[in-house]
């Protein structure tokens, strides 16, 4: 989603800010711009420098070769819609109506409708229909009335101003803005979406996320809600709403990575299917290594105490994440014996359960920056909180790929499935690295309540040591047979996936991967469930593709997708190679294996089948329309 990088330095500003802006390219975004403070040195003042441009950063760059953006102090910013059409006059920077006051911001300012219209009421001219544009004119008013106020021009007043105007800002956000007439000064500030700033060589740089700052800096200090930060070259103060001075030292991060490059592929999506193997490498090497005691063979970074006395789990994610969530829960219940359920994070914020006795809250996310996750994590937490009595204490554990994330500093106790930067906005390694962590948890839960025997508990560990050799034949196998099967796909409007049991979540999974990089609808279901609905839609444009393991289900699966075959569906089966799937009209084979470990096999082939389709279509699979890889607004 959105993202901002902002500097205060002695180099010129726009080149560093534009390679920021290219590093958080792949959150998603619609269109961008960047500010900068210029002096005139000739006419002795200084003045906004403002460039925006609809579409990729390309447009950006071109325009600023044509009339270039010079200062040592500026803003950028890319913008992935929310309020108003992803236009150039809704793209940041937003400038007061003199144009000495710029703004870029994520989040939504919840108030804005007010805000603008009492603005308007007094004669302010909007030029754009986003909701971000309140702040440069409120900002401005402020400052007007500090100067009658006589104040002096300069970085406090600026300041002021600001605080002021946060003071009546309702919503998520994290600015920046800087002021033509104190050109030395950045002022940054957040509330509930991310705003980090690296110290570089004389320079410091602010961004929403990590990438940004690789080739930059390692030191980093994380602003937190409600503080503001002033930044000139000789500095960094830190101030909390009432305007004290907080006393922060920066820490070193370490293993964040810039987005690399796509080496020989031709996405990153692809590159990142193919990087599987390792992943489920590094999270066996982590967390599963050989030479544990088999009562406790997994290492995950919690004393025992941590698990003591969990009754029941809920889990808080969205997305892919919540599919990953809800192979787990299967897990957890079905292998480890303990009840879990998983809950759409935006949905629960609003409508929790009553609380329950001695509960584990899990929040997933492998960006860490989820709005409504967050969301629903922290009022849990408080909602817990307030009961004041040991058995609904808050427990909370979160599930993310990035250590460095607003997640990892919200929740006290983290697992980094350690997937590496997933630069695709279709999730698929981060996927691999929820579910294996759910294989983790439900090994774990087993072993306290010795709901399965340690032959069984060994037998799992493994076969999950066992995947990375699995999925590396799996991948290039099905690579290729994806490839060809895609062909099938060019005038496909609707698909239909279906799974039961613990490859349920598996076929909800695949469908929303299809949808997402190729736009065809696509609809997951469990299996036993299409009769009493969805058959309806079924004819022989439409494909069904089934997910059949051998297990408890393999044969009610079979059964469904013969249901489907006498409607003249075209059915595809991800499905072992045995005499009763030929029933298939085109068979995406997987090994036979145990029916617990399947979905981290039987996820593979519908990854490289959306992914075919949809670039054999020629769209943009890593940065499909409308989808950001971090969603921090609610
Ligand atoms: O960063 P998160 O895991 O919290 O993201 C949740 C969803 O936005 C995300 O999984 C989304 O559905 C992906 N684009 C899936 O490919």
């Amino acid at each position: 989603m959105c993202g901002i990088v902002a500097l205060v330095g002695s180099r010129e500003a726009s080149p560093i800010l534009l390679e920021g802006l290219k590093k958080l390219e792949y959150r998603g975004y619609d269109s961008s711009g960047l500010a900068t403070v210029t002096i005139d040195r000739d006419n002795k003042e200084s003045y906004i420098s403002c460039r925006k441009a609809q579409g990729k950063l390309t447009n950006l760059l071109r325009l600023i070769e044509k009339k270039s953006t010079l200062g040592h102090v500026g803003i950028g910013h890319t913008r992935w819609a929310t309020h108003g059409k992803p236009e150039e006059k809704n793209a940041h920077p937003h400038l007061d109506s003199s144009g000495k006051v710029a703004v870029v911001q994520n989040g939504i300012i919840e108030n804005h409708s007010l805000l603008r219209s009492n603005l308007e009421q007094k004669g302010i001219k909007f030029s754009s229909d986003t909701d971000t544009e309140v702040i440069p004119h409120l900002i401005s008013e402020e400052i007007s009335l500090l100067k009658k106020e006589g104040h002096k021009i300069g970085g406090s007043l600026l300041q002021l101003a600001v605080q002021k105007v946060l003071d009546v800002l309702k919503g998520s956000y994290a600015i920046a803005v800087i002021w033509a007439e104190s050109p030395d000064v950045l002022i940054v500030a957040k509330s509930q979406a991310p705003l980090l700033i690296g110290f570089g060589e004389g320079e410091f740089l602010c961004a929403s996320d990590t990438p940004a700052f690789s080739g930059f800096t390692r030191t980093i200090l994380s602003l937190e809600d409600k503080e503001l930060a002033l930044i000139t070259p000789l500095g960094v103060e830190i101030y909390d709403s009432l305007g004290n001075r907080k006393h922060r030292a920066p820490k070193l991060i370490s293993g964040y990575e810039s987005d690399s490059d796509k080496g020989d592929f031709k996405h990153f999506m692809l590159k990142e299917i193919f990087e599987q193997p390792e992943t489920a490498e590094l999270w066996i090497t982590r967390y599963l290594p050989n030479g544990l005691p088999l009562e406790s063979p997994v290492a995950f970074p919690f004393e025992d105490s941590f698990y003591d006395s969990i009754e029941e789990i809920q889990i808080l994610a969205c997305g892919t994440s919540r599919h990953a969530a809800m192979v787990g829960a299967y897990l957890l219940e079905q292998f480890a014996g303990i009840s879990a359920k998983v809950f759409f994070a935006s949905e629960f914020r609003y409508a929790p359960p009553p609380l329950a006795r001695n509960v584990l809250t899990i929040g997933v996310t492998q960006s860490g920056e989820t709005a409504d996750t967050l969301a629903a994590l922290s009022m849990e937490y408080e909602r817990r909180s307030a009961c004041n009595q040991k058995v609904f204490a808050s427990r909370q554990l979160g599930i993310t790929n990035r250590g460095e994330s607003s997640l990892s500093r919200q929740v006290s106790n983290v697992i980094d499935i350690g997937a590496g930067l997933e630069v695709g906005v279709a999730a698929t390694k981060t996927f691999l690295g929820q579910l294996l962590t759910f294989y983790g948890l439900a090994i774990i839960f087993a072993g306290r309540r010795k709901s399965r025997s340690l032959n069984e508990i060994s037998e799992l560990c493994n076969l999950l040591r066992g995947l990375p050799k699995q999925l590396r034949d799996l991948i290039v196998t099905h690579n290729k047979l994806a490839e060809k099967l895609s062909h099938k796909f060019s005038s496909t409007k609707d698909v239909i996936f279906l799974g039961r049991g613990i490859n349920y979540p598996i076929a909800l999974e695949a469908a929303l991967k299809l949808k997402e990089i190729s736009y065809i609808h696509a609809e997951g279901y469990p299996a036993g469930e299409m009769k009493h609905g969805p058959i309806a839609l079924l004819d022989h444009k439409v494909p069904v593709i089934s997910i059949a393991n051998e297990g408890i289900v393999f044969e009610k699966v079979l059964s469904n997708a013969q249901e489907a075959k006498a409607r003249d569906a075209c059915l595809i089966g991800i499905a072992p190679e045995l005499p009763e799937t030929m029933i298939f009209d085109h068979l995406l084979p997987i090994p036979r294996t145990s029916e617990w470990i399947s979905p981290l096999l039987t996820a593979i082939p519908s990854q490289l089948l959306s992914y075919h389709i949809a670039a054999r279509r020629g769209l943009d699979v890593d940065q499909p329309r409308n989808l950001a890889k971090s969603v921090t607004v609610e």
